[in-house]
């Protein structure tokens, strides 16, 4: 492998649709320092391009979406670069659940702790019948950093995250699709196809719409029913002034298709 920009592969799966690969294969996509800045940058650099719609991530080499954090690096009790570690990576976890595009996960094989949590982030999550998630922090003696003992536990209820995190136990593809945590669990042969199918309708649905309606179901989750409600009023009030509102509907009654400009 070369150098530190190999650690995640970029790539366009379709007009408009980026994959970033984590790929340390044979680390099972282990999330080093240097590759969550890389990760922090490519982030960066999609926030930035109104020509990229919707982010895809995955894993190298079949086995791992990601494995979790480089325990190599946890090695040796260096505290100072621990505490390095868990705030960058808490911080770009939040800019990954806060980007306004539209995220798949495409899960492989292991996704656990960090890799576990990075899914959580994302927006949809599909999986092959042979993914494995689980937040095993608790068998290092120490608990998860990248959100897991919050997001699991507000996805999924009390029950299925002691389960994961008292437990150790690792959810299959099966049982993260039953919990409602993945969209679509298949044959590893037909995962592409799939992620590929939810790229191309994501790019049929206007992009502010999409940013202001991932905004809302994070800030409702956290805010009284009447007041969520309010912020979803105030969003589409804004949109229907919008060019894409006026270019939607027009479309709509012109029986064409719209073409929707992010105004
Ligand atoms: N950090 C660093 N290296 C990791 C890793 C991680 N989170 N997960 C896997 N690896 C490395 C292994 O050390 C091994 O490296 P080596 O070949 O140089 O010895 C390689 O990836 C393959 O893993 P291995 O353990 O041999 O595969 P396995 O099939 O026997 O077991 C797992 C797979 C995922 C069950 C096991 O690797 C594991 O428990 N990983 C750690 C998961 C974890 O605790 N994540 C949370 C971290 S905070």
């Amino acid at each position: 492998m070369g150098g530190s920009e190999d650690l995640i592969l970029r790539e366009e799966m379709l007009p408009g649709v980026v994959r970033l690969c984590f790929n340390r294969p044979d680390k099972l996509n282990a999330l080093s320092l240097p590759m969550l800045r890389l990760f922090e940058s490519h982030l960066d650099d999609i926030a930035a391009d109104t020509r990229v719609r919707v982010v895809i991530l995955e894993g190298a080499g079949g086995r791992a979406f990601v494995a979790g954090a480089d325990i190599e690096e946890y090695r040796g009790g260096r505290r100072a670069e621990f505490a390095a570690y868990q705030f960058e990576s808490r911080r770009i976890f939040d800019k990954l659940e806060a980007l306004p595009k539209p995220t798949i996960a495409s899960v492989r094989g292991y996704a656990l702790g960090g890799g576990f949590e990075l899914a959580l982030c994302c927006d949809l999550l599909l999986c092959s019948r042979d993914a494995q998630f689980g937040l095993p922090e608790g068998r290092l003696g120490l608990s998860p950093g990248g959100g897991g003992t919050q997001r699991l536990t507000r996805a999924v209820g009390r029950q299925t995250a002691s389960d994961v995190m008292l437990a150790g136990w690792r959810l299959s593809g099966e049982r993260a699709y039953h919990l409602g945590l993945a969209a679509v669990c298949c044959e590893g042969a037909e995962l592409d196809g799939q992620v590929r199918t939810r790229a191309q309708a994501m790019l049929k649905v206007a992009p502010l719409a999409q940013a202001e309606m991932k905004r809302l179901m994070r800030q409702g989750f956290d805010a009284p029913l009447p007041v969520a409600q309010g912020f979803e009023q105030e969003v589409l009030l804004r949109l229907y002034a919008t060019d894409d509102g006026q270019e939607g509907i027009d479309a709509f009654l012109s029986k064409r298709e719209p073409r929707f400009s992010g105004k």
